[in-house]
């Protein structure tokens, strides 16, 4: 078998090329701010049942594709499905966000399985495959998962909350603990992004939404070496893996993890500035960002200016663009199409 030229732009870039438009894709563009999603989500009873119904699934993460024209899709599923397959209670409260049966004491870390269960994540799988078969030539079809820390601090708080208190006390009190908690994470998050790539998704990204909030030895500790680890093992199973992280709020952290992390690319956040990422980030990783979400849901001169920016800053080099974190549930339409269009245009003309 001959190797398929890489014809998709997000593709290239995360090989390390530019390309004269960057390829644009958004972090939950798949969600409430589009009709045709609610649509479908009255249909589910509960959240994850929908991301376990692969027709339904599939078509979600199609949606936005089919729209916009994006470069990507992004699978729709939550990375909290890996704690429900290690054995954890989650569910979602309809406009309440998560919740899990909190692991407030070490002794709740017997009630987890030592290795995530496959089986229950079949439908993800599934989803994948038929996204695979109705999606265009040129579009890249993502996996993904939540990094360790932060999906022990959904699990150990048992919800979200603004600081992780809960987590952060729980890692300072019971090293060893959270240690084990790790360890299970680390095994279950590589085994489960392996299962994603043999079912046909092009890269992942690896979500560590929380790892700004804690101090730099512990970001080393429970962000930097977990996800390295992961990598590694993915890489070990799947060699040409590509693989983009997501650290989001690392902040002048990102040098060091970019050091340890042999991710392909890094996505940015909104805070990172544009001269600090043009001279230190992307000389070493394609970069993917940063447009601040409340920009796009303003929209007018503040979403213009914003792009223009960001298109300026990092078109030079390799390049994708995206938010610097999820669209806003409030977004409307037509700014996301005008996104779109401006970051086409301005790159082809510019
Ligand atoms: O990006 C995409 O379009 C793909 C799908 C996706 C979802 N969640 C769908 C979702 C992805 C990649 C995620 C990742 C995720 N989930 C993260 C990491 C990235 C981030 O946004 O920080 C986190 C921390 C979660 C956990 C989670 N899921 C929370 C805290 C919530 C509640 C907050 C909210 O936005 O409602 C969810 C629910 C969720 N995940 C929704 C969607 C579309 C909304 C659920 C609904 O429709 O009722």
């Amino acid at each position: 078998m001959t190797a398929e030229p890489v014809t998709k732009p997000l593709l290239r870039v995360l090989t390390g090329e530019r390309t004269a438009i960057p390829p644009i894709w958004l972090m939950r563009q798949a969600g409430r701010y589009l009709p045709e999603y609610r649509a479908l989500r009255e249909k589910a009873d509960g959240f994850l049942d929908l991301c376990f119904n692969s027709p339904l699934a599939a078509e979600i993460t199609l949606q936005p594709v089919r729209r916009f024209g994006f470069d990507a899709a992004i699978l729709f599923s939550d990375i909290l499905v890996v704690p429900h397959a290690l054995g954890q209670r989650v569910t979602f409260a309809q406009g309440e966000g998560p919740q899990l049966d909190p692991l407030e004491e070490p002794s709740a870390l017997s009630g987890l399985r030592s290795d995530i269960d496959h089986n229950a994540l079949e439908p993800v799988y599934a989803t994948i495959a038929r996204v695979k078969q109705d999606l265009p030539r040129t579009v890249a079809l993502l996996g993904f998962c939540g990094a360790p820390w932060t999906l022990a601090t959904y699990m150990i708080a048992g919800r979200g909350t603004a600081d992780q208190f809960p987590a952060r006390a729980f890692a300072y009190r019971h090293p060893d603990a959270f240690v084990r908690l790790i360890d299970v994470l680390v095994d279950a998050s590589a085994s489960y992004l392996c299962r994603q790539f043999a079912a046909g998704v092009d890269a992942v990204q690896i979500f560590d939404t929380w790892a700004g909030i804690l101090p730099p030895a512990e970001f080393h500790t429970w962000c930097v070496q977990p996800v390295a680890r992961i990598v590694d093992k993915v890489r070990s199973i799947v060699p040409q893996a590509r693989i983009i992280g997501f650290p989001r709020g690392a902040g002048t952290n990102l040098g060091g993890y970019l050091e340890e992390v042999a991710i392909d690319a890094v996505g940015l956040d909104w805070t990172i500035g544009l001269d600090f990422a043009r001279c230190n980030i992307q000389p070493r990783r394609p970069v993917q960002g940063n447009l601040d979400p409340l920009a796009l849901l303003v929209g007018g001169e503040a979403l213009d200016r914003s792009i223009d920016v960001i298109l300026a800053a990092l078109s030079d080099g390799p390049f994708v663009f995206n938010l610097g974190h999820g669209v806003l549930p409030d977004t409307p339409i037509a700014h996301v199409e005008r996104l779109v269009t401006r970051v086409r245009a301005a790159a082809s003309t510019g």
